[in-house]
């Protein structure tokens, strides 16, 4: 029987039936959203910044270098929509190329975390006294309805490689979804890593500081936050790996040791062999080829990308 205090444990929390899952199965995983707790959230800032890390720079750069062209062919009037904006800390720079074209912007971040939100709007309304910054509070991956009730046309864009932590099928479905919320005229701008030697992406992904590697044993220590559980973080290595054939970087976490960890939230014991891999995240790297081919099979047209001089990292701009 669970007691009350584990009831209340499990049904205060939104992360138990998706850990539940993942940890009970064979081979064992944790979903790699559990990562963005605030914890989670400030160890992503910070990879971010790290020399190896070249995703979040490089995609900067491209839109220093083109936020003009992006704009002149997402077409006149823009309304701005960005999915899982965070603190849309890239996205001043197409807002101050868009401010220099059009006197009113309409600007609408979502993400589910409102503290990021509340930043972006703080952050905006100081740099940009014009903006309209409209917050929506929501996970976007079920698609965003309340996108079809704007009017006017529409820039969504989707940065930052986010996409890369869905299937194939799964980032399909989900382009699709966001599809339906758009009209003729509308555009989507997507922000994608492309496939590339794993001497650049694997350390990209297992960094000199350990930066990367506390981001992923922060998952064990949120369940320990949250859950109540008893997890040796120490006890745990990071593990990332290029997946060529699946086009991938993978992510583990390994157990260095035969343990077990009690979940008492889940009332739930969950053992490990020494050497056992529990998968956290696979982060795609894209080819033109399956760029091209995700668009199309989710109803968008490419119509031309945007890269850095290495091609390292591409922003799409698809057509509905
Ligand atoms: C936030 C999904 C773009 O896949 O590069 C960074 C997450 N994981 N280092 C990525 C991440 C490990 C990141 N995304």
């Amino acid at each position: 029987m669970a007691t009350s205090k584990q009831l209340r444990l499990l049904t205060d929390n939104a992360i138990a039936l998706d850990v539940r899952q993942g940890l009970t199965a064979s081979p064992k995983y944790l979903p790699s959203k559990l990562f963005y707790d605030e914890a989670g959230s400030q160890l992503f800032e910070q990879i971010t910044e790290l020399p190896e890390y070249y995703l979040s720079r490089t995609e900067r750069s491209i839109l220093e270098q083109y936020a003009g062209e992006i704009l002149a062919n997402a077409g006149p009037s823009l309304t701005l929509v960005e999915l899982g904006a965070g603190t849309a800390a890239k996205t001043c720079i197409l807002i101050e190329e868009l401010l220099l074209r059009q006197s009113r912007v309409l600007f609408y971040p979502i993400d589910v975390s409102p503290s990021a939100l509340e930043q972006a709007v703080r952050q905006l309304g100081r740099q940009f006294p014009c903006l309209r910054v409209n917050p929506i509070v929501g996970d976007y991956t079920g698609g965003v309805p309340a996108l079809s009730r704007i009017t006017g046309r529409k820039l969504v864009l989707y940065i930052g490689s986010s996409i890369g932590n869905f299937e194939p099928p799964q980032a399909i479905r989900l382009l699709r979804r966001i599809r339906q919320t758009l009209r003729s005229g509308d555009a989507l701008l997507l922000g994608a890593d492309f496939a590339k030697s794993p001497k650049i992406l694997v350390p990209a992904y297992d960094d000199a500081q350990g930066v990367t590697a506390a981001f992923n044993k922060n998952i064990l220590a949120r369940l320990n936050r949250e859950l109540e559980a008893d997890f040796d973080v120490d006890a745990f290595r990071h593990i990332a790996l290029w997946n060529r054939r699946g086009s991938r970087m993978e992510i583990y976490l390994e157990s260095m040791t035969a343990q077990t960890a009690f979940l008492p939230a889940l009332d739930l014991d969950v053992a490990f062999e020494r050497g056992e891999r529990m998968h956290t995240e696979n982060s795609y790297k894209y080819t033109d080829a399956m760029i091209e081919s995700i668009l199309r099979e989710s109803g968008f047209t490419l119509e031309q990308t945007w890269c850095d001089r290495k091609r390292w990292f591409g922003l799409h701009l698809a057509r509905v």
